[in-house]
């Protein structure tokens, strides 16, 4: 039993395949009522180091479909490092909680709490990972196509933490994940080989080619090209990603059905153009809306399941 829900790498492909049906199956029962409200009287506890919407709101959200309760902590509230280490937090936490969940800017940061916490700790997006948006995402794929396999998703713009949560999860699901960057943004050689080791060889690849990587795929992906935390870079990121955007050129190279996704929040005419953004928006609110699906699954199975099996 998985305890913690930290990286999409911790998981095998039948759970996550288990925890999109899941959700999937849920999403349909709450929809119509049924969904029992599992985690009543239990507490979350949310830590944010950096600013967030969907996230916070869908935790939050979810906790009250479930009949539990979820309490903010801003970083200025708790002083996580600074006031008190990373495992007197977890500790404490793990005394009056039954569940935490952590945005952070370094990655050890919720490791160090899915270390030291007695109860299940979720990464909510690290610099490093965000396995919930990819989880949602790969549930908004499946809904959309009714099934994963053999579909490929084009990533254009930076390798970033959610580049790197999708390509894994792609990889163990049988999905094919192509990164279409600028050179010095591309995800790291050792991280490619890793994703490789989990799906076929060709199952993670790298291009500048957007336009050719395009004709072959099914889903065309894009997220900010400036990371929360990077603002110091936005006018080099800007200059640097220009060739790397979502726009009705790349989406004409692309097959009749492809669908467009983004994780949000997105920026206008910089990584989406916003005639492509609005055309495709439905899709994109789906995504938005599934983070509150899949993550009341996951708070479901970790909370009052005792971790994902
Ligand atoms: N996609 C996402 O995680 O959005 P927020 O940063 O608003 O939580
Ligand atoms: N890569 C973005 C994702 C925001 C949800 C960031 O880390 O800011």
């Amino acid at each position: 039993m998985q305890k913690d829900f930290i990286s999409i790498a911790d998981l095998s492909g039948d759970q996550i395949r288990g925890l999109i049906d899941r959700a999937i199956a849920d999403k349909a029962r709450f929809r119509s009522g049924k969904l029992p409200a599992s985690l009543s009287g239990r507490t979350l506890a949310m830590i944010f180091e950096k600013p967030s919407l969907r996230t916070r709101v869908s935790f939050e959200v979810a906790m009250t479909h479930l009949g539990g309760h979820a309490i903010y902590l801003a970083p200025a509230d708790i002083g996580m490092g600074s006031r008190e280490p990373v495992i007197d937090v977890a500790r404490v936490l793990g005394r009056m909680c039954d569940g935490v969940m952590a945005r952070t800017f370094a990655h050890e940061t919720v490791r160090q709490l899915a270390l030291y916490s007695p109860v299940p700790v979720i990464n909510a997006l690290s610099d490093l990972l965000h396995p919930c948006q990819a989880m949602a995402d790969l549930m908004t794929a499946q809904e959309h196509f009714e099934t994963l396999d053999g579909k490929t998703l084009l990533f254009v713009g930076d390798g970033n933490n959610v580049a790197r949560s999708l390509a894994v999860a792609c990889a163990k699901v049988g999905m094919k994940f192509i990164l279409a960057c600028p050179d010095g943004y591309q995800l790291s050689e050792d991280f490619v080989a890793s994703v490789r080791n989990e799906g076929a060889p060709d199952c993670c690849t790298i291009t500048s080619d957007a336009k050719s990587a395009a004709a072959q795929s099914n889903i065309l992906y894009t997220d900010t090209w400036v990371s929360m935390g990077q603002e110091d870079e936005k006018q080099q990121r800007i200059r640097d990603f220009e060739n790397f955007k979502i726009d009705s050129e790349l989406l004409a190279a692309a097959p009749d059905d492809a669908i467009v996704m983004h994780c949000l929040p997105a920026y206008r005419d910089l990584e989406i153009t916003d005639d492509i953004f609005e055309a495709h928006a439905e899709t994109i609110m789906n995504e938005a809306e599934n983070r509150l699906h899949f993550q009341r699954t996951l708070l479901h199975t970790l909370i009052a399941g005792g971790g994902i099996g």
